[in-house]
Order: structure tokens, then C-alpha cells, then sequence
């Protein structure tokens, strides 16, 4: 008999659901059939997902601010084909590298809509975006300001990114606001930076940036924010940073309404109506619009039962640098009371993907999906143990393409010489 849909927890991509087999499909294709015809591991995108999302976040942001220019943090999915989709829905995108900049200009995202970020930003990687035509820099450091001066020979737009010393609720690793942090100038510093941007002919100060942390699931952080910043003066264009959290497993995040919402007033109310407001969420854009899979190599007992499986720590590091939790099923056979460790192939013991998982009697031979993997699942994805990363896959009204092919043994020789 079918499971109902409801089973499926928010975790995964809209418009996902059990099938009347008994198996998981995504964005209308059967996940047994996804992982028969691209193989595993693979990242298995909803791409009307992707589209949903931007658009809800949109309205959440034009609901309550006038002039708005929502952008994509190109970070936590840096691929083409999701650059672009969030192009033609009409977002902007933030780059960190100048690899992320030659990323957003193939995808064809329009220089014009492009925000350059970076702590480190070299002389190389200024050079580009200024050539590029980018919208807009966001200074992050005294030193940046030399080095622009010396590139630009019209004017560049820039925005000044500071510290506004309030700690976000999050893993310690993804928190960015606090005072000691290696991100943006200090509340010490800015004025004197901001003095120094405004004399400036080629320097087109228009804006003040933050972006407190990450996978944040509480929006106070937001109005302290915008009160520290406030001191630092009267700016046209507030960058509200990213930040949103979403549901891995039970967590509750804030509503794209409510948060966007908690945003825009807390700037209305500390730095001023009629800003003209910049926004740059990753996660809560992509994170629950993919899913990986996997297929069971081994399964062992001992203490524990270990349920292996051909990707882990080079497709997925969140577990082993945030220790994120995340839900695993077999995908034909939802549900189930069997306590195990689904671990990774990698030669460390702390490859650990999803500990303490209820999987269904998992075999070897399996398909295992966890959800929720859009975000920094590809962007972290690396080549431990010479394990080829896996293939990005699109997934729509029943039709799947891959997007980014599976890497090869010959690619991981190919920068050989
Ligand atoms: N803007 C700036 C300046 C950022 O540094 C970030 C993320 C974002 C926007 C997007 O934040 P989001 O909406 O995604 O929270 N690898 C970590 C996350 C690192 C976030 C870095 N900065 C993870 O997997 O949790």
C-alpha cells in the first residue's frame, strides 16, 4: 500500500513524496531510477524547488521593503545551472572568490548584479571584478581600500562591511558578527574608514554591510545588528547579510515572511525608513531543494551497527565541521526501528554522515537519501581518499539531467605535470 506523502518531513525538496511502489521521488523521478541511471553518490536537485524558494523569498522581501535587490550567496552552491535558475527568477548573486566570480560571469549572471565579498580579497581577484563591471565590492579591510585605489581608474560602487560585535546563535565556526572576528572592520575602525571612502573620487561609498552568522534560527541578532550600526552613520544601501537556518532535522527556523520581515524593520528602526535594502541568503535557498544518495557497501555490527556507503565526508563535511545531524531513510523502504551509524568510505573514524539513524533492516545494495544537502554539500565536496566527487543532478516533472557530471579518475590526474 502507498505511503502518504506526510512522512516526509520538511527536510525535503518541495513536491517530494513517497510513490505508489513505496519509493521516494523527487521532483517526479523515482529515486531507485535516479540512482540506477546516474549511479551514486549523487546530488539530486528539485529544481522547482530552487524556483519556489527565490520566488517566496522575493515576495517575503518585497512585502515589506520598496526598493529591494535580492541576491543568491553563490557560496553554498557554486554551480551554473543553479546560478542561473536564480538568475532568470530574477536574484542577484554575492561572490567570495575570484573562482566565484568566474562561476556567476559563465552562468551569465549580469555584472551589474554581482556583490564581491572576501576577507582576503588579492590584487588579481580585485582586478577581475572591477573589469567584470560588478555592481559593487564590499570593502573589507584598510589594505583593500590601498589596493582598489590603485586598480580603479573610473569610479567603482563600494560598500563598507563591519563588525557589529553581536554574536550569532550558531555553531562557533559559522558565526561571523562578534568583535573577534576576522570578517569586516571593527566598530573602532569603520569611521575612520568611512571618512576615508567618502574623500574618495574613484571609491563610490553607498552602503553599510553585516552578516552575522549562519544557520541562524532566532532573528534577535538582527536588531542588534542594525542598533550597532546605526552609530556608524547615515548610509542609502543596508546589506543584511544572510544567515536564515533551516530544518535539517527538527530544527524550526523562522518563516521566510517573519524573517525577511525581522530584517527590514530592524533597519527601518535603527538606520532609517526608505533604504534601499540588499539581502543575500544561501542556505535557506537551496539547502531543502536537494537530496544525496547513496548506496550500502557494507553493513557490520559491533558496538554499534555500521551501515557504509560509497560517498561521506567528500561529499558532505557538515557532520565532521559543524557536527550537523542530518535524516537518513532507505529510499524504498521509509521508516523503520533499526538503530545505526550510516558512515562514510573514508579512512577516518570521524566520517561519520548520520549517526544513530532508524533505517529499515538497511542491506547492502540499498539506496539511502538524506535530505537537505543543497547547501555547502557540493561546496565543500572535495576528493578524500581519491574519491571522485559526485554529479549534480536536475530533477523536474519527472524528467532528470545532469548538470555537473561525476568526476573521473582521469580528472583527479588531470592537473598533473
Ligand atoms: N553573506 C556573507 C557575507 C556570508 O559570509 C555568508 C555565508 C552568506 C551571505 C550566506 O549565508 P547563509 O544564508 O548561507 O547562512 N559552510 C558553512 C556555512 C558558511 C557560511 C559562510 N558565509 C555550513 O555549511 O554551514
Amino acid at each position: 500500500m502507498a505511503v502518504s506523502a506526510p512522512t516526509l518531513s520538511p527536510a525535503f525538496p518541495i513536491g517530494s513524496r513517497i510513490n505508489e511502489r513505496g519509493v521516494l521521488e523527487i521532483g517526479g523521478c523515482d529515486a531507485l531510477e535516479l540512482a540506477r541511471e546516474f549511479g551514486t553518490p549523487a546530488y539530486v536537485v528539485a529544481e522547482d524547488d530552487l524556483r519556489a524558494r527565490a520566488r517566496r523569498m522575493l515576495d517575503a522581501y518585497r512585502a515589506c521593503a520598496a526598493d529591494v535587490d535580492l541576491l543568491f550567496a553563490s557560496k553554498a552552491f557554486p554551480c551554473t545551472a543553479v546560478l542561473r535558475v536564480f538568475a532568470e527568477e530574477g536574484l542577484g548573486c554575492d561572490v567570495a572568490s575570484g573562482g566565484e566570480l568566474a562561476l556567476a560571469l559563465a552562468a551569465g549572471v549580469d555584472p551589474g548584479r554581482i556583490y564581491v565579498h572576501g576577507n582576503a580579497k588579492s590584487v588579481a581577484e580585485l582586478r577581475a571584478a572591477v573589469d567584470a563591471g560588478v555592481h559593487c565590492i564590499v570593502v573589507d579591510n584598510a589594505g583593500e581600500i590601498d589596493r582598489l585605489e590603485a586598480i580603479v581608474t573610473g569610479t567603482q560602487r563600494v560598500m563598507i562591511r563591519v563588525t557589529p560585535d553581536v554574536r550569532g546563535e550558531t555553531h562557533a565556526a559559522i558565526s561571523t558578527g562578534q568583535a573577534d572576528s576576522k570578517f569586516g572592520f571593527s566598530m573602532e575602525e569603520a569611521p575612520a574608514a568611512i571618512a576615508r571612502l567618502r574623500a574618495s573620487d574613484r571609491l563610490e561609498l553607498v552602503g553599510v554591510h553585516y552578516h552575522v552568522g549562519s544557520q541562524l534560527l532566532s532573528t534577535l541578532p538582527f536588531e542588534r545588528a542594525a542598533a550597532a550600526v546605526a552609530q556608524l552613520g547615515d548610509f542609502p544601501v543596508v546589506d543584511v547579510g544572510g544567515g536564515l537556518g533551516v530544518a535539517y532535522t527538527d530544527e524550526e527556523p523562522p518563516s521566510f515572511e517573519d524573517y525577511a520581515r525581522a530584517k527590514v524593520e530592524a533597519v527601518e528602526r535603527h538606520l532609517g525608513p526608505g533604504k534601499r535594502i540588499v539581502a543575500e541568503p544561501g542556505r535557506a535557498l537551496v539547502a531543502n531543494s536537494t537530496v544525496t544518495l547513496y548506496t550500502v557497501e557494507s553493513v557490520k555490527r559491533n558496538v554499534s551497527l555500521w551501515v557504509g556507503v560509497d560517498g561521506g565526508m567528500s561529499d558532505n563535511l557538515r557532520p565532521m565541521l559543524y557536527g550537523a545531524r542530518y535524516e537518513a531513510h532507505v529510499v524504498d523502504r521509509f521508516g523503520g526501528t533499526t538503530r545505526c551509524h550510516v558512515t562514510g568510505k573514508h579512512c577516518e573514524s570521524g566520517d561519520v554522515i548520520v549517526r544513530d539513524a532508524l533505517l529499515d533492516d538497511p542491506r547492502v545494495g540499498d539506496v539511502i537519501v538524506t535530505p537537505a544537502t543543497g547547501a555547502y554539500g557540493h561546496a565543500l565536496a572535495n576528493n578524500y581518499n581519491g574519491v571522485p566527487r559526485p554529479p549534480v543532478v536536475f530533477a523536474k516533472d519527472g524528467d532528470a539531467r545532469v548538470v555537473v557530471r561525476r568526476e573521473t579518475y582521469e580528472d583527479l590526474l588531470a592537473r598533473d605535470v
